[in-house]
């Protein structure tokens, strides 16, 4: 899905034209304006700081600006996925001055022209959402599934010590239960052999996920070889209930720093199935891995089966003494047809 930079992208036809728009492909050279008209996106989790040197190398993936008079006003990722047929559009953004001005659709409709020129086999476009879909959306897009969005935040060091405090499942210990162990056996970290047979050579994951569908850190994926290439080259702990009959399975992507303030880390948690004592276990598993060496401040995200969602956030609350950042929001993966 590479575009070149300096290959000469296709002429706007005229509708696209009159917004006044040039469009160019990122290079190294635009980080520092794309961060300048990023400010406060995405309540300042924004993934890209960490993400755009390695976007730009990645081969099938294209990041495309939007210029007014020579100034970056807007940026939009897209990436080839699912053996060919879907176009993922991510990291979409428009400078605030330029907003509710039709820039954002501008720049889709020409981003979906440009793939469908270059890669006529592409089919369908996705992108996943977390803001609220009104009926015009779902005019354009099919809704592919939906995960809560539970946020939650603490400072590293005081969640460590609090874990230290309760048992596997999460309960308080108490002086007759301390030495008591859990009702149900670990969550296993998957290995790559173990993932290829779980995802790709058994149906055992059809039950877990929802809509044969691999949400990792907001990027949806088809269970299939050429994404599984594409998951397993990123740092993620890959964990499930039960190798032989799982109920559960979460992907855990491994902390990275965000611009909500120096010393924070965002933690990113997908969770996939229905059964609340092996999702909060799993959540319980992720934690301590990664507090064991995280310092400062962290940003939790966790997608979870919606009606998890409420349970979930008690626990967090409770138990976890971590205090939630948002009421209930909803993680969207959208689709529609590349016309
Ligand atoms: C969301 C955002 C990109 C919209 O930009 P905009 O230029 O103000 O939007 P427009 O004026 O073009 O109007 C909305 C159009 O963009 C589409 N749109 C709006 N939000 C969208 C989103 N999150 N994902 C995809 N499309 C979106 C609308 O469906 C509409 O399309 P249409 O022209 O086919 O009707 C802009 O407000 C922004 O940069 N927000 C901060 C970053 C952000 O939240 N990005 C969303 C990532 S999921």
């Amino acid at each position: 899905m590479k575009i070149e930079n300096g290959m000469t992208l296709p002429e706007l036809p005229e509708p696209l034209s009159h917004a006044g728009l040039q469009f160019t492909v990122a290079t190294e050279e635009d980080f520092d304006d794309i961060m300048a008209m990023s400010q406060d996106i995405y309540g300042g989790l924004d993934y890209l700081p960490t993400r755009y040197t390695t976007w730009l190398q990645e081969t099938n993936r294209t990041v495309i600006l939007a210029r007014k008079q020579g100034k970056v006003i807007a940026l939009e990722s897209v990436c080839v996925i699912d053996d060919g047929e879907t176009m993922l559009v991510e990291g979409l953004r428009v400078a605030p001055q330029e907003r509710g001005k039709g820039v954002a659709g501008v720049l889709l409709r020409f981003c979906s022209q440009l793939v469908k020129s270059k890669f006529p086999e592409v089919k369908v476009t996705r992108l996943t959402r977390d803001d609220v879909l009104g009926p015009k959306d779902f005019q354009k897009y099919r809704l592919i599934t939906k995960q809560g969005i539970l946020l939650v935040r603490f400072r590293a060091e005081d969640l460590k010590l609090r874990l230290s405090e309760l048992g596997p499942d999460g309960d308080f210990h108490s002086p007759s239960s301390i030495s008591s162990s859990s009702s149900i056996p670990p969550p296993v970290c998957l290995d790559h052999k173990d993932i290829h047979r779980l995802y790709l050579a058994t149906d055992l994951m059809h039950g877990v996920l929802p809509n044969a569908t691999i949400v990792q850190d907001w990027q949806p994926f088809k269970p299939v070889p050429s994404n599984m290439a594409i998951l397993l080259k990123k740092e993620i702990d890959w964990m499930v209930d039960d190798v032989t009959s799982p109920t559960v399975a979460s992907l855990c992507t491994f902390p990275f720093r965000v611009p909500i303030g120096d010393d924070w880390y965002y933690l990113n948690i997908d969770m996939f199935g229905k059964d609340l004592a092996l999702a909060r276990q799993q959540f319980l598993c992720h934690l301590r891995r990664h507090t064991a060496s995280l310092k400062g401040h962290v940003m939790c995200q966790m997608f979870l089966d919606p009606p998890l969602w409420k349970p979930m956030a008690d626990f967090c609350r409770q138990n976890l003494g971590v205090e939630l950042v948002k009421e209930y929001t909803e993680q969207c993966v959208c689709e529609s047809d590349v016309v």
